[in-house]
């Protein structure tokens, strides 16, 4: 069939059958197909959607668009997480080492940050020497040996992915929830873990802006998971302020490494125990979430959370010792705090322009090319229902280019203060198994 036919269909609302999707990924992956027909395509599906049974077909067809691994020579179900993305999200960081130091095998395969959001692989290259790109072979090694390995996708994994991802960008067709479930399914899927655990975030510094449509997400992806035989479960959870304090690559890191002393921020806290309790009940770890809860709790307490980070950073060829002594970090030539004009309660906290600012302090890329700054970044000193008096820090700047009366201006508006109290917000709305 000619793609403009298809085309014609989804326009029309109808439903393409397995061999036409197979046709349309098939021929766009070998350049048969041209940009200009696949984004009509991608335009008529954000406004027509798919069915469960497209959005799965699909996805199987990009997961099989280039390699896929085979993690069979790794003991154990082999666990995955995925975040939609936000700001300040450093979990996979710490829930990590902590599902790992439990026993249960982490395989994790992670992304790089754009725009105002940050990727795991940013961050763990902030220390020193450490390398996220290992073969299949060392990857099931390190994940048999210690428990845990996080790793970039190659450029043979869903090549299909890489190609739609890109004209989706510069096309207006990335908010549509089939192809975002898609998207990062068939990437989760060809990566090969048994179970998958979905961070999806909804609010300002998110994707999905509300509350429905991440749940909608997260349920189309655990449909798509079901469909393909992996365990798939997904937490809901707000990214209307950024997650924990720290925005920015090593002071990210710095954070997670607080949060396996038990000495990390509330929130995110929660939320990584929140995740490694699923995790653990998804590898059988744990029959109960009290039982992970405890066991999470005990990792922590003897240290073996944190020495698991230092054992993965030597094994993928970091210098572990910074994991150990934090303090070695390259520090930023200056810390500025940004200090409040106003005495009240914060009820807002745009993480969207505060992850701005981090990305145009050096530490975010703008395009895929740019090159990142590892220590500069934000740490917050007062978040959401908190109380402020007016010349109290709100934040300091860690910078190495100063701080531009436009940025502190875009700082301060990013906090909204009211006179009456505001109750501390709600960081996990749900949890889909
Ligand atoms: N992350 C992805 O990998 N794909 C999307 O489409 C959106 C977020």
């Amino acid at each position: 069939m000619r793609m403009v036919d298809l085309i014609e269909k989804k326009k029309h609302g109808q439903e393409l059958s397995e061999e036409e999707i197979h046709d349309i990924i098939q021929g766009y992956v070998a350049n048969q197909i041209p940009d200009y027909q696949m984004s009509a395509f991608m335009m008529a599906t954000y406004f027509q959607g798919m069915s469960e049974k497209e959005t799965a077909i699909l996805t199987s067809e990009m997961m099989h668009s280039g390699d896929t691994m085979d993690l069979s020579g790794i003991q154990g179900i082999k666990v995955d997480k995925h975040s939609t993305g936000g700001v300040g999200d450093k979990t996979s960081l710490a829930v990590g080492p902590m599902v790992a130091a439990c026993g249960a095998p982490v395989a994790k395969m992670s992304g790089r940050g754009l725009g105002h959001t940050g990727g795991t692989l940013d961050k763990l290259e902030s220390i020193p020497g450490l390398s996220v790109y290992l073969s299949e072979e060392d990857f099931i090694k390190q994940v048999n040996e210690i428990k845990l390995a996080i790793i970039g996708q190659t450029k043979q994994l869903d090549p299909a992915d890489a190609k739609m991802y890109a004209l989706r960008d510069v096309t207006g067709t990335v908010d549509s929830i089939p192809l975002i479930a898609s998207s990062i399914m068939s990437k989760k899927l060809a990566a090969g873990a048994d179970a998958i655990l979905l961070d999806v975030k909804y609010g300002d510094g998110a994707f999905m802006k509300n509350v429905e449509d991440a749940r909608k997400l997260a349920k189309t992806m655990i449909a798509i998971g079901d469909h393909l035989g992996r365990d798939t479960r997904a937490t809901i959870s707000n990214m209307n302020q950024p997650l924990g304090n720290a925005i920015g690559n090593s002071l990210e890191v710095k954070e997670a490494i607080a949060t396996l002393k038990g000495e990390g921020p509330r929130d995110f806290t929660e939320l990584c125990f929140e995740a490694g309790e699923t995790m653990l009940l998804m590898t059988k770890m744990a029959d109960t979430r009290e039982e992970a809860h405890q066991k999470l709790e005990a990792v922590i307490k003897d240290g073996s959370a944190l020495a698991t980070l230092a054992k993965m950073v030597e094994a993928q060829g970091g210098d572990p010792s910074y994991i150990m002594h934090p303090e070695k970090f390259p520090e930023t030539k200056e810390v500025i705090t940004v200090e409040s004009l106003k005495t009240g309660y914060i009820e807002d906290l745009e993480a969207l322009n505060l992850g701005l600012v981090s990305m145009k302090l050096g530490g975010g890329r703008a395009t895929m090319d740019d090159q990142i700054d590892h220590a500069v970044g934000l740490v917050l000193k007062k978040k959401v229902g908190d109380h402020v008096e007016a010349g109290e820090p709100l934040l300091d700047v860690h910078t190495n280019t100063g701080l531009s009366e436009e940025l502190k201006a875009e700082i301060l508006s990013a906090y909204h203060i009211v006179d009456h109290e505001v109750a501390t917000p709600q960081l996990i709305e749900e949890i889909l198994e």
